[in-house]
């Protein structure tokens, strides 16, 4: 059974930027002309795009589909953050276009970082896409599609610095009607050396917060019992009224979603070590609805590496936020990372380095990846990639066989504690039990007695996996 519910465990485990993840639409019946099928490859953020794609589509005539040779119009929302993600997408953009052929009138699109990074290239040059839509130009995408109709070159990857597409209303696709994500900042100025983001999503703003929390209103009202706020880097949210009365940091903003309702909770992703406040920390000890849980990554433990990474803090730096989590919050927090190996000029010392701050940080999760050069990248411009891949292999599976131990011990020491649990829909494994999370963002399986989705539940932990928890309801 363990094994089973590790499938499971992978399947709703994402990261803020995975490009292992992809995710479907579902069908909408509207009675629009037209249907649109999207596919959503990498992070959170660009799931939460394409339910911004999606409501434009629907107010421009389009039902959704989940069948894309149904579809007039099929769109790849697309990630570059590493070069198997853009693998991924051209093998997917070779079987959609084998069906287009066979179809007369099919709208082929790719949309967001991988539009953004290649701009007319995949349209012009490889011509296996009829529109290419930067992260920005989604209130434009009707347009496009209606210039392809035309028969013209639809193309727009204009950048914005001020794009928050706050007034628009997601339309929810693929949704448990439990939890949602809501998007409050775009871009990144922090420009890590490895990292492809700033140039594919532009420079950082941050979307009015009364239009944040009319969001979470809405949804709560709707049913929804958990919003994820979301943004590259959330501890420099920062926004200011147009009269100036108001200005609100990231804090503020948790405590503005937090009092919304005390059954609603409130998740963020992603955390920066340099930027994470005590300010935040003390916000999610006051707020017993504020998830008891933080993703904050380290992407080496070693400080050389942190800096030739352009990361601005230091491993003692970052083993200072751990102390801060741990003192404020308390051992019960939940915290996960992000993890790089064989960065440019790596030594087997610094590679260590990295293992020794699992032990220290005790993560209850990692995003773990080999370090793929991205063009163009401040590390591609100025440091050699010189750890070969075998290398970076196999620091990768020495971190992820740490990370295995580590988290398993953190699993067993929930054993015979008591978690309220907010339930988010059946086992994929059996319909007599079901699984929610709990505060610090486990999962929980446990038998489903009378018990619905969206509702609280407080679970008794009787067992446990890798990286899911069994229990029953007391
Ligand atoms: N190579 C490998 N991993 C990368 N990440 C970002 N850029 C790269 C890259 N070029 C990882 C970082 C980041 C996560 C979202 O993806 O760990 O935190
Ligand atoms: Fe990339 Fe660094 Fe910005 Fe994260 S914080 S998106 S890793 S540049």
């Amino acid at each position: 059974m363990k094994e089973e519910l590790e499938i499971l465990e992978t399947a709703t485990n994402q990261t803020l930027h995975g490009e292992d993840n992809k995710t479907t639409t579902t069908d909408t019946h509207t009675g629009k002309q037209r249907k649109l099928y999207i596919e959503s490859y990498g992070c959170q953020m660009n799931f939460a795009d394409s339910e911004i794609v999606a409501a434009v589509m629907m107010e421009n005539g389009y039902d959704t589909t989940s069948d894309f040779s149904q579809a007039d119009v099929v769109f790849l929302n697309t990630c570059s953050i590493r070069d198997n993600a853009e693998q991924r997408i051209r093998a997917r953009l070779k079987q959609i276009n084998a069906v287009k052929r066979e179809k007369n009138n099919m709208t082929v699109g790719v949309l967001g970082c991988m539009a953004e990074r290649l701009k007319s290239q995949l349209l012009d040059q490889e011509k296996v896409v009829d529109l290419v839509a930067g992260p920005d130009s989604y209130r434009d995408i009707a347009n496009l599609v209606a210039q392809v109709d035309e028969g013209h070159r639809a193309i727009n990857v204009y950048l914005s610095r001020e794009e928050t597409y706050a007034d628009i209303t997601p339309l929810r696709l693929d949704s448990n009607g439990v939890t949602a994500y809501i998007t409050i900042m775009r871009g990144c100025d922090n420009m890590c050396s490895f990292c492809v983001v700033p140039f594919t999503r532009g420079r950082e703003r941050s979307r009015d917060a009364d239009s944040i929390v009319k969001e979470a209103q809405d949804l709560f009202e709707k049913g929804y019992r958990e919003v994820t706020l979301l943004g590259q880097n959330v501890d420099s949210y920062k926004w200011q009224s147009n009269d100036g009365v108001q200005q609100v940091n990231f804090a503020q903003l948790l405590e503005k979603v937090a009092l919304v309702h005390h059954d609603l909770r409130v998740r963020f992703c992603t955390s920066h070590p340099k930027d994470i406040t005590d300010e935040v920390l003390y916000t999610i000890k006051n707020h017993e609805n504020i998830c008891n849980y933080i993703h904050l990554p380290v992407q080496s433990g070693n400080t050389r590496i942190l800096e030739l990474m352009n990361r601005t803090y230091t491993r003692e730096w970052y083993m200072n936020r751990i102390d801060a989590i741990k003192n404020i919050i308390g051992d019960d927090c939940g915290i996960s990372t992000d993890i790089i190996t064989g960065f440019c000029s790596e030594t087997e010392e610094e590679h260590q380095d990295t293992l020794s701050m699992l032990e220290y940080a005790k993560y209850d999760y990692a995003y773990m990846f080999s370090y793929s050069e991205r063009p163009n990248t401040p590390a591609a411009k100025k440091l050699k990639d010189d750890i070969s891949d075998a290398v970076k292999k196999r620091r990768l599976n020495e971190v992820q066989q740490k990370l295995n131990d580590i988290s398993l011990v953190r699993n067993k020491s929930d054993i015979g504690k008591t978690y309220k649990v907010l339930i988010e829909g059946f086992s994929k494994r059996s319909d007599a039990d079901l699984y929610g999370r709990t505060s610090h963002n486990k999962m929980v399986i446990f038998p489903k007695q009378n018990f619905v989705k969206g509702q609280y539940v407080n679970v008794l932990i009787t067992d446990c996996s890798k990286a899911t928890l069994l229990g029953k309801d007391v």
